[in-house]
């Protein structure tokens, strides 16, 4: 029901308001302390699109080299993608020589990154962006490269004499959990000896749920995001199961989630040729409420207008970027439909509602406002404005109203609750 005029805030009203505000600005747990990722990292990952292909004989275009790198950095500048803040462009597995230099340092593979790491990131720093690499807390990088263990000072001090501002540290290979944290810890206080600002990326988590259930306080206060689960595939199939992983170990995941440390699902892999488009949307949506690091692993040479105008989406980034950091988390599950809700700055929410039904058309959603945001959403109304399938200005509802929305199957409708 869509409301017409304004109605006078009472007292209580602007007590509970008051309240509200109180509540979701309470710090959270400690956090590393480099004052990097203060919101979720955005920029690109090579792994998902372009994963270990060395070979630049075969495949010039699309193997692992300074080449792929230089391109798109340049379109990360020209074609409006670090105007909307992705910035870090960031190097996965498959960079390196197969064996250290003889100061025991790790380098590029020569043919594949000529110029090495150091004239890389001389580049893509003179496009505005920076560069993010990646090793590996085991004796080996998961694809077989030489691993960090036993020289984590050296390959940190290596990083930041390059001009590296962001590790994504790998935990394959690593022959006990004692050994795993040791060596994420380590790595951490050694990228913070060098003095250089470096974004330390881990997935000290999701290595070490096999084995114990991970301490997230402590990892947030040396990691700035971590993953918890497998890695994402182009498939509807794995963004699903991200979702469902997310949502069943929100009460341990979600609090813990803040400014300078955020829980990493993974890559966007929109743009690529496993999503539909309102699969693609789901994902958009669903990586904004869960204040994820929105690292696109897509190409950039060759992507849809489409595609490109939702990784675009304004919007949605900043709701992603919400100052107030705070992850969202799934409110309900009814008869299929999710629905997904984050606190933002200002009062204002987040709301996302997925149509998990994967047989026949698009289904209609009412929603009570009242059962926002723990009741404190709409309070006594507020604006409602859709931004995803497409941006629509719904206009004002009051705390009692009732709102009607269709969602297509695999799709997603996310609606922004402004206080009025
Ligand atoms: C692991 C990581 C991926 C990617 C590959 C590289 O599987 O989880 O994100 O870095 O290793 O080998």
């Amino acid at each position: 029901m869509k409301l017409k005029s304004r109605v006078p805030q009472s007292g209580f009203l602007l007590a509970l308001r008051f309240l509200a505000l109180v509540l979701w600005s309470v710090p959270g747990a400690r956090t590393l302390d480099n004052g990097l990722a203060m919101t979720p990292t955005m920029g690109w990952l090579h792994w998902e699109r372009f994963m270990c292909n060395t070979d630049c004989q075969e495949e010039p275009d699309s193997c692992i080299s300074e080449k792929l790198f230089m391109q798109m950095a340049e379109l990360m500048e020209s074609d409006g993608w670090k105007d909307v803040g992705y910035e870090y462009l960031c190097i996965d597995d498959c960079w390196m020589a197969p064996k250290r230099d003889s100061k025991g340092r790790l380098q590029a593979d020569p043919k594949r990154f000529p110029s090495g790491i150091r004239g890389l990131a001389d580049y893509v720093h003179s496009k505005g962006l920076k560069l993010g690499i990646y090793a590996d807390v085991g004796n080996k990088t998961c694809a077989g490269f030489p691993g960090s263990f036993g020289h984590y000072d050296i390959d940190a001090k290596t990083f930041a004499d390059w001009g590296v501002d962001l590790l994504k540290f790998d935990g394959c290979y690593c022959d006990s959990v004692e050994h795993l944290e040791k060596g994420y810890k380590h790595m951490s206080l050694a990228l913070n000896r060098t003095g250089r600002s470096i974004v330390y990326s881990c997935e000290w988590p999701l290595y070490m749920w096999p084995f114990r259930k991970p301490n997230y306080t402590e990892i947030r206060q040396y990691c700035n995001h971590w993953r918890n689960f497998e890695d994402v595939y182009d498939s509807w199939q794995s963004v699903k199961s991200i979702l469902a992983w997310t949502s069943s170990n929100q009460k341990r995941i979600v609090d813990v989630a803040g400014p300078g440390g955020w829980n990493d699902p993974d890559m966007l892999v929109i743009g690529n040729f496993g999503l539909s488009w309102d699969q693609q949307v789901t994902q958009m949506a669903l990586w904004a409420i869960m204040a994820a690091p929105l690292l696109m692993s897509n190409d950039l040479r060759h992507i849809s207008p489409q595609a490109k105008a939702l990784l675009q989406n304004k919007d949605v980034i900043a709701i992603n970027q919400d100052p107030l950091g705070k992850q969202g988390y799934r409110l309900r599950k009814e008869d299929n439909i999710e629905v997904w809700e984050r606190p933002l700055s200002d009062l204002a929410w987040a709301v996302a509602m997925v149509n998990l039904q994967e047989i026949g058309g698009p289904r209609f959603h009412t929603i009570s406002i009242a059962s926002l945001g723990q009741g404190l959403a709409c309070i006594p109304d507020c604006v409602i404005t859709q931004l995803l399938p497409e941006k629509r200005e719904l206009g004002f509802y009051q705390w009692t109203s009732d709102l009607k929305t269709k969602i297509n199957p695999t799709g997603t409708v996310l609606l922004q609750l402004a206080a009025t």
